[in-house]
């Protein structure tokens, strides 16, 4: 079987990219030290995909753990790294979890690809190297900002170092910027899953709907944008993770142009706050109480992509619209709510 190892496969991007790299012909080897991911979603994936799929916890952070996990599958086409820690206001109150966690385990990553001769590597990056983009739709050309957070500066300088990496051996890397991932597999056994108040917008909108929280707090009205608050480009998780599938595919034919290639993931439409809450409202008919509040540290006025670049050669388009996100995403919020009553 056509193996990939996917680093950080039990966590929302991965375990949605594990369900299609299946359903595509692959074999899934899922590692994740369960740091940020529950074990459960490995039945879930299971149940999802009608068959046993091959999980180790590793923590890539230990060199000697990622070294014994290669060894033990010599058979390996490549990699999807997904494992980070990616929450942007704990990363400024704890920048030195995210550089060891984020970069080292990229490191060990890197190092173990050369000594096992496992050179194709899709990287998860985001929409955050850009920053607050002076042109928008944002392309791939587009100057990388200064981070405005360690998060995101991890994702940069991750890219750096991969690009480096390559540069000097014979590695070939896709790096794809995400830019907002949103919703759930259409079952309601994966979805988007964070201990406490979350932190991104449809998580927090679901939760409202749910009657967990008492109302979303829009951050700023006062953007230089049509309504005033701040736009971003949400993407269903499903198109994100049939991306990847695609960028493997680039790989493993060898029909990668440069050795670190680039690619923005996004639905090329900017969406405000307030347009995601009448995109709930219209998708579910259920009313979402707000209060306007002040700006949030970090957030960007606006960034949404230009995809002409995957679309044209990846081969990729999105399928999913902006209302089956919202649905999607209620489904599973009320899968939790099943669970937990
Ligand atoms: C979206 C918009 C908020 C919550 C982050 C990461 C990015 C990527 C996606 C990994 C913003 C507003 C939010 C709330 C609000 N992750 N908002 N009230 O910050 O654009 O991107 O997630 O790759 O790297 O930075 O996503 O969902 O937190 O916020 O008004 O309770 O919703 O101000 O404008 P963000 P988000």
């Amino acid at each position: 079987m056509k193996k990939i190892l996917v680093t950080g496969g039990l966590g929302y991007i991965g375990s949605h990219t594990v369900v299609e790299l299946i359903k595509a012909g692959y074999e899934p080897v899922v590692i994740d030290n369960l740091s940020e991911s529950d074990y459960e979603v490995k039945g879930r994936i299971e149940q999802i995909v009608g068959r046993e799929i091959i999980f180790e916890q590793v923590e890539m952070c230990e060199k000697a753990e990622l070294q014994a996990c290669f060894a033990r599958y010599p058979e390996l086409l490549g990699i999807i790294h997904f494992a980070a820690f990616l929450l942007v206001d704990e990363s400024v109150n704890q920048p030195l979890k995210y550089y060891r966690n984020n970069l080292l385990s990229t490191i060990n990553l890197l190092v173990c690809m050369i000594e096992y001769k496992v050179h194709p590597v899709v990287f998860s990056s985001s929409c955050t190297v850009y920053g607050n983009p002076e042109k928008l739709p944002v392309d791939e050309s587009a100057p990388i900002q200064p981070a405005v957070s360690p998060y995101g500066n991890t994702k940069q300088i991750g890219e750096d170092i991969l690009r480096d990496a390559a540069k000097a051996n014979e590695i070939k890397v896709i790096s794809l910027r995400y830019f907002n991932p949103i919703g759930a597999h259409e079952s309601a056994l994966i979805g988007e899953f964070q201990d406490g108040p979350p932190h991104h917008l449809v998580p927090y909108i679901t939760e409202t709907a749910r009657g967990l929280r008492q109302e979303l707090r829009v951050f700023g009205k006062d953007w230089n944008t049509h309504d005033g608050t701040c736009i971003r480009d949400y993407i269903h998780v499903v198109d994100v993770a049939k991306a990847h599938i695609s960028a493997v595919e680039r790989l493993l034919q060898n029909a990668t142009q440069e050795k670190f290639e680039v690619f923005n993931l996004g639905m090329g439409v900017g969406v405000s706050v307030l347009d995601m809450i009448k995109a709930f409202e219209e998708a579910t008919g259920i009313a979402i109480p707000y209060s306007f509040a002040p700006r949030r540290a970090g957030d960007v006025e606006a960034v949404y992509a230009d995809t002409a670049k995957a679309n044209e050669i990846l081969g990729w388009q999105t399928e999913k619209s902006l209302a089956d996100a919202m649905r999607d995403a209620w489904r599973w919020e009320q899968a939790l709510d099943e669970e937990k009553s």
